[in-house]
């Protein structure tokens, strides 16, 4: 067990013993363990680090422009922001399985990142947040493959061919020393203390095919549950929270005329390690007000249902 304080000077010393005069990446996806592996090699090596943020499309509402504004302008980072939202939405056309949506975007992920790479001929390293339970997870996953449900696609998983070689500074750490090492090296809480966000993103909460029409509405109503479950000092009482695009239309009145639109659903959880979990008892006047701005302010949905389904059966994405 660590302590912060005692942590951090000695993991600076260490990668800059392991990483000399060298230069490194790292892809940044705006998830905890990234961030902060990002945040602490750079107080190790400042600009020998180069982040790699890939935008696939399917990230939520302004998260390019946060992660941006935290990484680059606030800390000083070297982050090069690649949007390459058209590459992943046509990857993505016509394709409606949830696991072939999966490697897909997993697929499309490494060769955008390999190309950026490239262009850095002088990287020696590839940094990665894998923290201490993924290290037991990978051991464990040869043996257990069988019981896998969901292939996870995360910004890690890189392929050797890119021939760096691996520097991992969370790998001792579980995630609340994480969270507190964020916090210590001066990340905001909003930031550490966010919802675990699949590494497919809104590709994931968008039933059956993506498309970008789907993918913005989707957006707006997500953004409108966080901001209120956040107002009502909720966020932090549910392990996750979001909202799911329907692709199905029903029927609706708005003043005199008749509507037909798509249907958004929201899921929030409470659990302690993400393989059961209990749906959120958020308070009926709370979801009363998500659903009342969804439909009032984002055009295209007319209706909002809450999801109260336990996993299991049910898993805690919609695919
Ligand atoms: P499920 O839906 O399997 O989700 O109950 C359990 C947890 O895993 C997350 N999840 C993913 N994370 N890549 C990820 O990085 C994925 O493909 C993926 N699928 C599910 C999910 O958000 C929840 O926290």
């Amino acid at each position: 067990d660590w302590t912060m304080p005692e942590f951090i000077p000695e993991a600076v010393a260490r990668i800059r013993e392991q990483v000399g005069d060298e230069e490194v990446i790292l892809g940044l996806s705006g998830g905890v363990d990234s961030s902060v592996a990002a945040a602490l090699i750079h107080r190790a090596i400042g600009d020998q680090l180069t982040c790699v943020f890939v935008d696939n499309g399917l990230l939520r509402l302004n998260e390019a422009q946060q992660v941006m504004a935290t990484f680059a302008r606030h800390l000083g980072m070297r982050v090069i922001h690649v949007d390459a939202s058209e590459r992943f939405l046509q990857a993505l056309a016509g394709v409606t399985d949830p696991e072939a949506k999966r490697k897909i975007i997993g697929r499309v992920f490494v060769e955008v990142f390999q190309e950026e790479a490239t262009k850095r001929p002088n990287a020696r390293w590839l940094a990665q947040g894998t923290i201490y339970p993924d290290v037991i997870e990978s051991a464990g996953s040869k043996t257990k493959k069988a019981h896998t449900i969901k292939s996870h696609h995360n910004v890690g998983g890189l392929p050797e061919t890119l021939n760096l070689k691996l520097l991992e500074p969370l790998r001792e750490l579980f995630k609340d020393e994480v969270r507190e090492l964020g916090i210590a090296l001066g990340l905001p809480h909003e930031m550490v203390y966010r919802h675990p966000f699949p590494g497919p993103g809104l590709g994931v909460r968008i039933l059956g095919e993506v498309k970008r029409e789907y993918a913005e509405i989707l957006r707006q109503a997500d953004a409108i549950f966080i901001d209120e479950l956040r107002a009502a000092d909720w966020y932090d009482k549910v392990s996750q929270a979001f909202a799911v695009f329907l692709p199905v239309k029903s029927v609706g009145v708005m003043g005199d005329g008749r509507t037909y639109e798509y249907v958004i659903a929201l899921r929030a959880v409470q659990t302690q390690d993400f393989m059961t979990a209990h749906w959120a008892e958020l308070p009926h006047a709370l979801l009363g007000r998500v659903a009342n701005r969804i439909i009032n302010e984002v055009r295209g949905v007319n209706r909002v249902v809450y999801d109260i389904s336990g996993k299991p059966p049910a898993t805690i994405e919609w695919e």
